[in-house]
């Protein structure tokens, strides 16, 4: 059953709040936690915006735990802080399988045991946190801290779609009154390589692997920024602190499954250390296939009553140990190093390495960024240094082994020219990078031509990297909008380019003039600072380039995310006299994308989609309605003009189109209004 905001009393509202809480965290737990829902994702909308709906007219029904809060709190000056009720102990860690023996033997030596079980988890690379749920909902959650006091992380935690903002009721379970638990909040490695790339694209500064991302991440002052990080959890422990808990530590891993607590499947209890060596050797085989990232195993004994007898070392309990990985890291020699030119001209420096294989990957070559990087590091050529490769992350240099300096390495200085086109270089103070200055630079040309063409951005099938260098090098482009001119004669006197390849080369930009949107342009024109989000911002809110284009820096700075820099940046693209030309030449060749005027054909109607559509995804079909003056909403109400339905309708969408007499239409119907059929 739905309900209509609108007409609730204050109990009915208050009753169907609580419903939809429950309903809505059932739903985030079966997607996130479970990985497989049971409602569309549309469904699921439609229900938060009868929740928002419902709290918008009675705020005083807003719970901290409500769904609607994942993302809302303020941003604040600074995190505070939060005493931890038991400490947050670390661990012993060993490097050794005979240490991990040792550790064992004295466990069962202590407490007179021959066997003691242990339980094998994960050491998962990332933050610590800590969690805490009263009455089943979550209260607060704090970073480690110095294992007394933590940071007050909250509102980030809350953003976390992994995280449960109300324990999973259940029939046969009641939770803890009190639970605090403990986990460990990081990155999955695709994930973070993908949130890396798009601070790269929008010039930020990109994180070193995925734990500094993820601790980077949870630390922010404002949680919509940590809301946009993909962040998951891991939960290792019950605290003693909770009001009640369960006598081991499988039991514990069990509980927090049950309660809906995001564990690790990779756990398991394990009788002797014969046992434990064994799951250790496997959990190391198959690190690199894992989609996060792990630095060892956690052993710890599973009797709490074991625990009490054992007691501490220091700060670090005797009933727990942390066999560690051996590093991936290795030495080796510098022999070279080169510079690459990038679109926005960068030069970048790249050393070129004595091969060395670390992790079971043969490294040869390794970037050091910028001259500020080299000279921070002290990095001389014929220098040794200790290389780390995290994960999926592209290799650094750690740190010179100065020790092993013979008095025969020599400093190194970015080159005063542009090893492409021996152009003038410039630093300007304050920035990293060193540039090219020298517009015509083809390095540069084939590097931006190179990202016009790529997925994100005109997404010209068959222009690939080698095509790009050959048509800059021969003369066929000298700039973007030369590629509208290049005709299939042209194209097949190229390296390996057949008579078909060059004509389908050719009708793929053509679709692509046809069918770029402002957004994928403004993308493509490899403007510093704005990556592909920023992009869809600036579309939506000029309606063309040329808008955009004459938009000053204040202006710009309206739109979110987008403060003085980058505003700044912006605007000095649009006033490059040789930018300025390209427009023009784009234009003349047909490549003048409006996001609003293109069509009014929806002007003033609100429309709803339901279901999945042949031709586009939802989030296309959103976008089609507001290109021609639509109002694309998820939920049906008396201002509903039409409800699309695709395949499998929300059921509650097409009742409240009959209640409220909204016309139902189908896809072919939708598209025809859309004017595409
Ligand atoms: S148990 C006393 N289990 O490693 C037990 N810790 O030095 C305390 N960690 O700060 C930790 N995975 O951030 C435990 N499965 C796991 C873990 C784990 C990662 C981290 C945690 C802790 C550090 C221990």
């Amino acid at each position: 059953m739905t309900s209509d905001a609108d007409q609730l009393t204050g109990r009915e509202a208050e009753q169907r709040a609580e419903k939809l809480r429950d309903i809505l965290e059932y739903h985030n737990y079966r997607y996130y936690v479970l990985d497989d829902p049971e409602i569309s994702d549309a469904e699921y909308d439609r229900l938060k915006a009868e929740l928002i709906r419902i709290e918008e007219r009675f705020p005083g029904l807003i719970t901290p735990d409500s769904p609607t809060q994942r993302v809302g709190a303020e941003p604040r000056d600074e995190l505070g802080t939060l005493p931890h009720e038991a400490p947050m102990l670390s661990l012993l860690a060993v490097q050794e399988e005979g240490d991990f023996r040792h550790f064992h033997t004295t466990c069962c030596n202590e407490l007179d045991e021959q066997r003691v079980a242990l339980v094998g988890e994960p050491k998962f690379d990332g933050v610590s946190v800590e969690l805490v749920y009263d009455g089943g909902a979550l209260t607060s959650a704090a970073t480690r801290g110095d294992g007394r006091t933590g940071e007050d992380v909250t509102d980030n935690v809350k953003t976390i779609n992994e995280v449960l903002l109300r324990l999973q009721p259940s029939a046969d379970l009641t939770p803890p009154k009190h639970l605090v638990v403990r986990g460990e909040v990081y990155m999955e490695k695709a994930e973070f390589a993908a949130f890396n790339r798009g601070r790269e694209e929008a010039g930020e500064k990109t994180f070193a692997n995925p734990r500094n991302a993820a601790a980077g991440s949870l630390r922010q002052l404002d949680p919509a920024v940590t809301a946009r990080r993909p962040l998951r959890v891991f939960f290792w422990e019950v605290a003693p602190s909770s009001s009640e808990r369960p006598g081991s530590q499988w039991e514990c891993l069990e509980l927090m499954k049950a309660l809906g607590l995001k564990i690790n499947p990779r756990a398991r209890r394990l009788e002797s250390a014969d046992e434990a060596v064994a799951w250790y050797e496997q959990t190391l085989a198959e690190r690199e296939e894992l989609p996060y990232e792990i630095d060892g195993c956690v052993f710890k004994v599973d009797r709490f009553d074991y625990h009490e007898r054992l007691g501490m070392r220091a700060a670090n309990p005797r009933w727990a140990v942390a066999w560690k990985f051996p590093p991936r890291q290795e030495t080796t020699r510098i022999r070279s190093i080169e510079v690459q030119v990038g679109r926005t001209g960068a030069l970048t420096p790249v050393a070129r390495l004595e091969p060395v294989r670390i992790g079971g990957v043969e490294v040869s070559r390794v970037s050091l960024h910028n001259q500020d990087e080299i000279d921070r590091k002290d990095i001389h050529i014929g220098d040794t240094v200790l290389v780390e490769r995290a994960g999926d992350v592209i290799p650094h240099v750690v740190r010179v082994i100065v020790d092993l300096r013979t008095g025969e390495e020599r400093p190194y200085h970015l080159p005063d020219s542009c090893p492409a086109c021996g152009g003038e270089v410039s630093k300007p103070p304050g920035e990293a990078a060193t540039r090219c200055t020298n517009a015509a630079c083809p390095a540069q040309l084939k590097e931006g031509i190179k990202h016009f063409g790529s997925k994100g951005a005109l997404d010209i099938d068959g222009l690939g990297d080698k095509i790009v260098e050959q048509l800059v090098e021969r003369g066929l482009v000298s700039d973007h909008a030369d590629l509208f001119d290049l005709t299939v004669e042209e194209l097949k006197g190229l390296d390996r380019m057949a008579e078909k390849s060059a004509e389908n080369l050719v009708a793929a930009i053509r679709s692509a003039r046809e069918n770029v949107t402002l957004q994928r342009l403004i993308f493509g024109l490899g403007i510093p600072h704005v990556g592909a989000a920023l992009a869809g911002d600036l579309a939506a809110a000029h309606g063309s380039i040329d808008e955009l284009a004459a938009a000053e820096a204040d202006e710009l700075q309206g739109i979110e995310g987008v403060g003085e820099t980058v505003a700044g940046a912006i605007a000095d693209w649009f006033h490059n006299e040789k930018n300025r030309q390209l427009m023009s030449r784009l234009k003349e060749r047909g490549i003048d994308p409006t996001s609003r005027s293109r069509g009014q054909r929806l002007a003033g109607l609100t429309i709803v989609v339901s279901g999945a559509l042949d031709s586009m995804s939802r989030q296309e079909a959103r976008e089609a309605v507001r290109a021609q003056g639509g109002n694309p909403t998820s939920s049906v109400s008396s201002n509903t003009d039409y409800l699309v339905v695709g395949a499998n309708p929300g059921a509650g969408k097409r009742q409240a189109a009959e209640k409220h007499g909204t016309t139902v239409i189908d896809e072919a119907k939708f598209l025809e209004l859309l004017g595409l059929q």
